[in-house]
């Protein structure tokens, strides 16, 4: 080995010991979640309800049009009793209200900017043309309104919305702004599962906190943080810390948002309870698919229903994020319902791989503020891919695990990368050149490569305009790894 070489090699074996170290110790203080730790706010012994976020339903008398209202607002809000923090809402202090549309739907939503800071909206998920796509050229100015408008022209399904600022994104997101967006239909009418909003049909909207001695969360990124993306130590549900949620003894369904800037989960319950993933990112899966746990990226939706039929009066578990305890299920009335989860849910379209007319790769790699796709970081004035419209395409993304070379981003990895694509819902059809597992052959916007895997997907895109597809750690997207692409 040459002295150079050498040298190059114990430095980057001495960072990659540092880093472990680091990580080590903030994988677990998020564990404990502050039940340990006594410089934290003592949040382990109160019980509060899970707050469910209002419902916004069509307001106009028209059929078929729905306009809504949202306020992108600053608020205070009250993680830790007593200890009221600044975050930022729509049409309140912190995350933002259900949207409930219906396909079909031409939509209109007034998007009014009351922050002291510019924002943008973007529906994720959501098949809309790039003008009200709300990405990074759509900038709503300080008390401004935006009204885009479209229609729902896609299957029942939880997509959300959230900024898009360029470079922001994940300070806005962080302060509290996101929410959930559903779409209904025939099909989601005539299935037999819970529907009653709040009730059996729970939203959860996951992020996760840094609260420091004063019970702030201030978003102020170390070196840690732009390299893995921003962790907190505390998860918040529903802007809740260890909630609580009352249910019957009934199925209950739980839709799954990770909201989170950086943090993937895995959610599960306690005693090992099984559950079924009945949705993916863009609806229903073909069968409902048992489980004991679910792993949710940032971005990414999963809807799950789970059976408490068995479950006695004053009966409590726990939903969990691998060990840490995230919110308690209790049991607080006992009826008779003799509702089964359904086996076989919505036919899926399959695409013919002999209509692919074109193939890319998307190859994601570098760590910290160098993260990469295809070796560029974002510019609003470079147009990366131009597409036509309708043709199916085929998308090889890699997550470049180990480089070549001794470098940092070479022995380390970048980490994992959950990879985005705008106003398209595609399908996985391979995942390190097998079938990906069941609950990933449904409809997708958001797919987590952990590093040095490789994922085919099918795309094809149905709307016009300029577009992103990016890694949903908003760190990594706010550094730059995002491109632009153009549908005609
Ligand atoms: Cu959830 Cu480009 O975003
Ligand atoms: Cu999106
Ligand atoms: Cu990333």
């Amino acid at each position: 080995m040459k002295d150079k070489n050498k040298w190059k090699y114990i430095s980057g074996l001495f960072l990659v010991l540092i880093i472990f170290a680091l990580g080590y110790y903030f994988k677990d203080s998020f564990t404990n979640s502050g039940n340990e730790v006594d410089d934290k706010p003592n949040i382990s012994q109160t019980t509060n309800p899970l707050p469910i976020p209002a419902l916004l339903e069509d307001m106009s008398l028209e059929d078929g049009k729905a306009e809504f209202n949202l306020i992108a607002q600053h608020g205070k809000t009250e993680f830790v009793k007593g200890k009221e923090v600044d975050t930022m809402g729509y049409n309140g202090s912190y995350l933002g209200p259900v949207i409930r549309v219906r396909k079909g739907d031409d939509v209109t939503i007034n998007v009014n900017n009351e922050l002291k800071e510019e924002t943008t909206v973007h529906w994720h998920g959501l098949e809309v043309n790039g003008d009200m796509d709300g990405g990074p050229n759509q900038v709503i100015d300080s008390n401004t309104t935006w009204s885009p408008s479209f229609v729902i022209d896609q299957p029942a399904s939880t997509l959300w919305f959230h900024p898009h600022v360029l470079h922001k994104t994940g300070e806005q997101v962080y302060k509290g702004l996101a929410g959930l967006f559903y779409i209904e239909d025939e099909f989601s009418d005539s299935l037999n599962i819970p529907k009653d909003y709040g009730v059996n049909d729970i939203p959860i909207v996951v992020q996760d906190k840094r609260f420091n001695d004063r019970g702030e969360i201030n978003y102020n990124l170390d070196m840690m943080d732009s390299m893995h993306g921003f962790m907190g130590d505390t998860a918040v549900i529903n802007g809740a810390i260890n909630p609580q949620l009352e249910v019957k003894n009934e199925v209950i369904r739980l839709r799954l948002l990770n909201g989170s800037n950086a943090r993937a989960y895995d959610f599960n319950f306690s005693d090992n309870a099984e559950f079924y993933q009945i949705a993916s990112d863009g609806g229903f899966l073909s069968e409902s698919v048992p489980m004991t746990q679910v792993s949710v990226a940032p971005g990414e939706r999963a809807e799950i229903l789970l059976d408490l039929s068995e479950y006695k009066l004053g009966d409590m578990l726990t939903f969990k994020d691998s060990n840490a305890n995230l919110m308690t299920i209790k049991i607080t009335e006992k009826i008779k319902s003799n509702q089964k989860i359904p086996k076989d849910l919505v036919e899926i379209e399959e695409y013919d791989l002999n209509d692919v007319v074109r193939s890319r790769n998307f190859v994601m790699s570098g760590m910290g503020s160098n993260v990469s796709i295809n070796g560029k970081q974002m510019d609003m004035n470079r147009i990366d891919e131009t597409l036509n419209l309708n043709e199916l395409e085929e998308w090889v993304i890699t997550n470049e695990g180990h480089g070549n070379g001794m470098g940092m981003g070479g022995m380390m990895g970048s980490g994992p990368h959950p990879f985005h694509v705008h106003s398209v819902q595609f399908r996985i059809i391979e995942r390190n050149g097998k079938k990906p597992a069941a609950n990933e052959q449904g409809w997708k916007d958001t797919v987590m490569l952990d590093s040095g895997e490789e994922v085919k997907i099918l795309v094809k895109f149905k709307k016009p305009g300029l577009f992103m597809y990016h890694c949903h750690i908003l760190e990594h997207e706010d550094a730059g790894m995002m491109g632009l692409f153009s549908v005609e």
